[in-house]
């Protein structure tokens, strides 16, 4: 049945369009959300040094081992690990990547549609008017009055994951390809004029010092293994999102030149929303720069609201904040409803239906985590917390090392070598180094140190 279901979703128009697509999975929350404050609160200009060599170092070999593994399997991931597995003849607990990554990305999605949720509720927020000339108190209270309405919440919650249904229903071709193909320029024309704005109005100046400023000493063991967690988060790894992307590749693209220009649109996005916060945000006297998840929710809001015509590019902004998030929430979705296809005999509908209830009932958990269960704590979490702690803290880093251990050591070097056709041999030398030493090294470093600051520093 394998043979027969190769394939079955159909592929990308073209290789633009895998681009697109990968980026616009790469390119989310994780970059405008939490790139800004994380740089912020490890010394900036370092940390951004960190983060560009764990992108370079490890993200890039591992993305691309996930694009061969889901190429070379032309299925969801669970399936296309299950083959590859038997075809290289390996024990069957390495299909255990598949299942890692479809699950990972269902807890994913059910938080990351409630945050999304919030940005959606900012575009009207900033455009009523409610933050003109507002305080950072009052931005807190606005803040603070969201997330203790559970209705509101799951209100833009639902919303958003209709959003994402609408899209992911469409299959391949026609849903996800068409939304990445208007939603990436989208993307990309705003990213530009708030740029824009924020050069020409906010403090350019003092926003790039504090980006490219390298001040090492501030940067901590902690903030580089923070840098590597967020080089993974950021790329989409370990998720199955970008295997199953790549398995809808077109069989001609080459995989590292593909995944290198991904990985540039990447760096470029969080680099550049950077420069917008943090101009917009100086520009303010008074606001803090690293303001920790508030900074966008609060600091942002506050600064937008002081500056003429802040109003209005403050609500574009979250519109922006919206799509971004938006092309990532449907690399969620897809690997599992793929799945559903294959394995279950489901059509698109159902299966969506039935991955989007699911993961909207698990992300009612997150909603009461900001209020009515704000309180219930094990071991210092929140049910939001754990979420976020167990996916990307432990999941990710060890679906990521399974991966490159993986393609590194397990799958027959002839079908690894099959879909890398048309790399150089000294290139095909340095990523397998990677994989097998470098990735695996790091990564299980940034496993043990995750887990033992959270536990027992
Ligand atoms: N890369 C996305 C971001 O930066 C998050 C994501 C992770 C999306 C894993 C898909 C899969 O926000």
């Amino acid at each position: 049945m394998g043979l027969q279901q190769k394939g079955m979703h159909g592929t990308w128009t073209s290789r633009w369009t895998f681009i697109m697509a990968a980026t616009g999975s790469a390119v989310g929350l994780g970059n405008m959300w939490k790139f800004p404050y994380v740089a912020g609160s490890n010394g900036g200009g370092a940390f951004v040094l960190a983060y560009i060599a764990c992108i370079l170092l490890i993200g890039v070999p591992v993305m691309m081992a996930e694009v061969a593994i889901g190429r070379r399997g032309r299925q969801s991931p669970i399936n296309s690990m299950r083959d590859i597995v038997a075809e290289s003849d390996a024990h069957s607990a390495w299909r255990s990547i598949g299942w890692l990554g479809v699950v990972a990305g269902m807890l994913i999605i059910s938080f990351y549609a409630v945050i999304a949720g919030w940005a959606l509720d900012y575009i009207f927020a900033m455009a009523s008017g409610e933050l003109r000339g507002a305080t950072g108190d009052l931005a807190a209270g606005v803040f603070g009055n969201l997330l203790a309405d559970p209705t509101r919440l799951v209100f833009w919650q639902s919303l958003f994951l209709m959003l994402c249904v609408g899209v992911v229903v469409g299959g391949v071709k026609k849903g996800l390809g068409v939304a990445v193909e208007i939603l990436m320029p989208l993307l990309f024309i705003m990213l530009l004029i708030l740029l824009g704005f924020s050069f020409f109005r906010g403090n350019f100046q003092a926003g790039w010092d504090f980006l490219f400023t390298f001040d090492f000493a501030a940067l901590t063991g902690r903030g580089v293994l923070e840098a590597m967690g967020q080089a993974f988060f950021t790329l989409s790894i370990g998720m199955g999102a970008i295997m199953a992307y790549g398995a809808y590749m077109p069989q001609n693209a080459n995989i590292g030149k593909t995944i290198l220009t991904v990985a540039f649109f990447d760096s470029m996005t969080a680099i550049i929303s950077g420069l917008i916060i943090f101009s917009i945000v100086f520009a303010t006297p008074g606001v803090e720069p690293s303001a920790g998840p508030g900074l966008m929710f609060i600091s942002l809001p506050v600064a937008f609201g002081n500056m003429p015509g802040g109003l209005l590019i403050g609500s574009v902004f979250f519109v922006l904040v919206t799509i971004a998030a938006w092309s990532s929430a449907i690399s969620l979705l897809e690997p599992a409803v793929a799945w559903l296809i294959e394995a279950k005999n489901m059509n698109r509908i159902q299966a969506n239906s039935l991955i989007a209830g699911g993961t909207w009932v698990l992300g009612l958990g997150s909603v009461f985590s900001f209020n009515i269960w704000a309180d219930s704590t094990v071991a210092g979490f929140t049910f939001f917390d754990f979420l976020d702690f167990l996916t990307s803290n432990v999941m990710l880093p060890l679906s990521g090392l399974l991966i490159a251990l993986f393609v590194g050591y397990v799958m027959k070097d002839e079908f690894v070598d099959d879909e890398m056709q048309g790399t150089s041999p000294w290139v095909m030398q340095c990523w397998r180094a990677m994989l097998r030493y470098v990735a695996p090294v790091a990564i299980a470093a940034v496993f043990v140190m995750g887990i033992y600051d959270k536990f027992f520093a």
